[in-house]
């Protein structure tokens, strides 16, 4: 029911860890099965992403579409960070089951926080990016104690 690309990226996945002191971190959860996604970024001084790590506390297809995103938005500039949508993510890992789509939204959503907070942290807009509405503050999170 998977593709061999989703079953690599879920049993290998890339780029799982943290970065200290990154330029934005963006947490998301997924309420309709209450799994979390954060993201790190680490952006230079030319708007390019030059890491990015995941952690996520998810179901397989989470894990394998926050491993594909993080693989394809490492190098680029943050606005064609922004267009890596969960629909190319999908296409990369050659599609997942129907049932599974709301998943592959975790990790497009987490980028997208965590390109919000590093908007935020240097006072600048970024072109076509809304305020996350389903980032998760860390206060909050810590009363989930998930
Ligand atoms: Fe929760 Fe997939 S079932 S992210």
């Amino acid at each position: 029911m998977y593709s061999e690309k989703v079953m690599d990226h879920f049993t290998n996945p890339r780029n799982v860890g943290e970065i200290e002191d990154a330029s934005g971190v963006g947490t998301v959860g997924n309420a309709k099965c209450g799994d979390i996604m954060r993201i790190y970024l680490d952006i230079d001084e030319n708007h390019i992403i030059k890491d990015c790590k995941f952690k996520t506390f998810g179901c397989g297809a989470a894990v394998a579409t926050s491993s594909m995103a993080t693989e394809l938005v490492m190098g680029k500039t943050i606005e064609d960070a922004l267009k890596v949508t969960n629909k190319a993510v999908m296409e990369a890992l050659d599609g997942l089951p129907p049932a599974k789509v709301h998943c592959s939204l975790l990790a497009e959503e987490a980028i997208h926080a965590a390109l919000w907070d590093y908007a935020q942290k240097n006072g600048i807009e970024i072109e076509g990016l809304e305020q996350p509405k389903s980032d998760i503050h860390e206060d909050e999170e810590e009363e989930e104690e998930y």
